[in-house]
């Protein structure tokens, strides 16, 4: 039924979760999920995409990355919410859990840029975190995204924004020259 599966180790909501992003914990992990994929019919077959936090230490994104590719998985969704308060003046700002929406567009584009750079082509890239517009949405293509995930706008806005950010990409390819998406993908 499904596109595709996401591998989520990055929910800072389930205590020691985002631990499995440490290489022997992962490559542990995506080693047993591999062989349960290569024991399926082909026609069985469904992408697998592993999703990560925007909190990573040095170092960590490129263990990421090789796991990946090492593991024959179709590629990497970047980014879950984040532990940290970037540029958030709310009166909550001190509360425990994940951050998700307009706070976090800066933090989750400038990882998945970092991904894009490392990845250098070798895995897929799907880019998620505080889109609300198509300029958002635009900018994640160019970090290098092919696809891209939206959660909290649609809290505010209702499914409309998806035609919304749909027609204000086309502007913006349009306006620079690009005639299909696939063109705009990791233009930075
Ligand atoms: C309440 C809530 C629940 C979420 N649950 C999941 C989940 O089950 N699986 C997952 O991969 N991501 C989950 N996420 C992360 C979102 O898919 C998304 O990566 C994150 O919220 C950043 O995007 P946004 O700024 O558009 O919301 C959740 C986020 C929120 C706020």
């Amino acid at each position: 039924m499904a596109s595709y599966f996401t591998i989520n180790i990055s929910s800072p909501n389930t205590p020691g979760l985002r631990a499995l992003q440490t290489r022997a914990a992962l490559d542990e992990l995506l080693g047993r999920l591999a062989e349960a994929r290569d024991a399926l019919p082909a026609e069985g077959l469904v992408p697998m995409f592993l999703k990560v936090a925007p909190d990573l230490a040095d170092g960590e994104a490129e263990a990421i990355t090789d796991c990946v590719v090492a593991h024959g998985l179709s590629g990497i969704i970047v980014s879950n919410t984040t532990v940290s308060r970037p540029a958030l003046k709310s009166r909550f700002r001190d509360e425990a859990g994940g951050l998700s929406g307009a706070p976090l567009t800066g933090l989750s584009t400038m990882m998945l840029g970092r991904f894009a750079e490392i990845a250098q082509g070798r895995v897929t890239l799907i880019g998620v975190g505080g889109i609300g517009s198509g300029a958002e949405a635009y900018a994640k293509i160019r970090a290098g995204a092919s696809a891209v995930q939206l959660y909290s706008a649609l809290v505010f806005e209702g499914p409309g924004l998806v035609g919304r950010i749909k027609r204000e990409l086309a502007e913006r390819l349009r306006a620079d020259g690009f005639r299909a998406l696939g063109e705009a993908v990791g233009a930075n």
